[in-house]
């Protein structure tokens, strides 16, 4: 729990914190039997350094001389001490490298030091990887979400040795993962190759198995350009869904303007070169939209995320609104990432509900009286209320007809309003209105037509089923978000 099951010491097994694999399958009988899909997070860049493979690459034993990414390191001419085979710094901070005495040679760790790089120009370690595939695709999960994908692998020169990253001109601290421009550790074109072998792994293991369509989400912080190469190509499929991070970048001041522009970025590449979107509103390595943007705003990236084409990607507690939690260092844990992190609310009981034991890992948030499933379900206009509805109209015929010429489209119809609309432009017709601004915003001549209030939000002073002519006046409420529909 170094970093929190992102140090793997056994690939193919259940930590015993959390149970065995019988509840594993146990699991996942109840999830086929509610038809949920299940996916794993999959962390291949590192395992912990107590993995089995570590100590056998350790040791220089049987096959695992090369499982990790070794280096003696250079000598310095001037003072003739050992130093780091390159100056790359960790995501977490401090030198990749860190030297093993009883192997005598630095190890690469672009996390922490207790998660050594795997090394992937290892043809047995990525062997070793599509067996952890075949492993959870056997016990019936339909697919991952793949970690730190960027990081995968490193450059390294044909006579092994590795080049120094250069010196980027906004940090001054050699210590942070920012002082270097990352052209050696991230992104190298290998890393394209392996999504794409993945993505041929799962396509044959469904040929072989039946089954629905396996699913690859990558989690990479990289320009759009990257995530259409890991998506893939006119000939070769990589991850359907290269995660975009776009929407997580918005604040507090964020105008609808400033969406449209990350809606842009995404949207001028993946969307006009590969017919597909997502969005993702939130992780547990950031804050949440509640502390980010503001509470009264986590309705309306919901609205937005919702009413986009494409997948939304919720972490767990978004629906119905949780906060960050404000957290103490414990002997169990210390990250600051843990506000984040805290159990999900699912009843106004004792510790959410989330556990009977006595106490939690994280603390329960001091507002899960009001943020919890079980509440919000009886509130009119809740986040979870809003969450449900916006679901559902996805699968109405005009959020159907995204691909369809004119299906949908976005805007800033001011510099606060944004306006999607969703059509199939024979029968139904949806606009979605969201204000992002805290003014009442007034807007005229918007359509032609007649519309019905079909979903709005607390801030709203209308009411579902009531009529609204947008060819006269359209009033939002400061922080209003609304869906109308016409039906022809
Ligand atoms: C990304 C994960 O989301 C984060 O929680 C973790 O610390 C790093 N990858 C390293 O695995």
């Amino acid at each position: 729990m170094s970093d929190f099951g992102y140090d793997i010491s056994n690939f193919t097994e259940v930590d015993p914190i959390f149970g065995t694999l019988a509840d594993f399958d146990a699991m996942m009988v109840q999830a086929k039997a509610l038809n949920l899909k299940i996916i794993l997070d999959f962390v291949p860049n590192h395992s912990s350094d107590e993995c089995e493979w570590f100590q056998k690459s350790i040791n220089r034993q049987d096959g695992y001389d090369d499982f990790y990414v070794w280096h003696d390191g250079k000598l310095n001419a001037e003072t003739g001490e050992r130093e780091p085979p390159s100056n790359w710094v960790s995501v977490f901070g401090g030198s990749q490298w860190t030297w093993n005495e009883v192997r005598q040679q630095y190890f690469l760790h672009q996390f922490q030091v207790k998660q050594p790089d795997l090394n992937f120009s290892s043809p047995m370690v990525r062997e070793h990887m599509l067996d952890v595939l075949g492993f959870w695709l056997d016990r019936g999960v339909d697919g991952f979400r793949i970690d730190a994908v960027p990081h995968i692998y490193e450059h390294r020169n044909a006579d092994g040795s590795y080049r120094d990253e250069p010196i980027n001109d906004w940090n001054n601290d050699p210590n942070s993962y920012d002082y270097l421009d990352h052209i050696y550790t991230k992104d190298q074109p290998e890393t394209v190759q392996l999504m794409y072998e993945w993505r041929d792994y799962l396509v044959q293991y469904q040929a072989q198995h039946g089954g629905p369509t396996r699913v690859l989400l990558a989690e990479a912080y990289s320009p759009v350009e990257t995530l259409s190469a890991y998506f893939g190509n006119g000939t070769r499929l990589g991850t359907q869904l290269p995660m975009n991070f776009q929407l997580m970048y918005l604040s507090g001041y964020s105008t609808a303007k400033d969406v449209v522009g990350s809606i842009d970025y995404w949207m001028q590449t993946m969307w006009t070169q590969h017919q597909t979107a997502n969005w993702v509103v939130g992780n547990h390595d950031t804050q949440r939209v509640a502390n980010r943007m503001g509470a009264h705003k986590v309705d309306l990236l919901n609205v937005i995320v919702n009413a986009l084409p494409g997948a939304s990607v919720t972490y767990y507690g978004e629906e119905i609104g949780m906060s960050n939690v404000e957290t103490e260092c414990t002997e169990i844990s210390c990250d600051d990432r843990d506000g984040e992190r805290t159990p999900m609310q699912w009843a106004p009981v004792k510790n959410a509900d989330f556990s009977t034991a006595e106490n939690t890992w994280l603390p329960v948030s001091p507002d899960y009286a009001r943020y919890n499933v079980q509440t919000e379900r009886g509130v009119a206009r809740s986040s979870l209320q809003i969450f449900k509805s916006l679901q559902q109209l996805k699968s109405s015929s005009a959020f159907l007809a995204f691909k369809e010429e004119g299906g949908f489209s976005y805007e800033a119809v001011t510099e606060q309003v944004l306006q999607i609309v969703r059509t199939n432009k024979r029968s139904e017709e949806y606009r979605i209105f969201v204000n992002m601004g805290n003014s009442i915003e007034i807007l005229e001549g918007l359509s032609n037509k007649v519309y019905e209030y079909v979903l709005v939000t607390a801030y709203s002073l209308h009411t579902p089923g009531e009529t609204i002519d947008l060819r006269e006046r359209l009033v939002l409420m400061p922080y209003e978000a609304i869906v109308l529909r016409w039906l022809a």
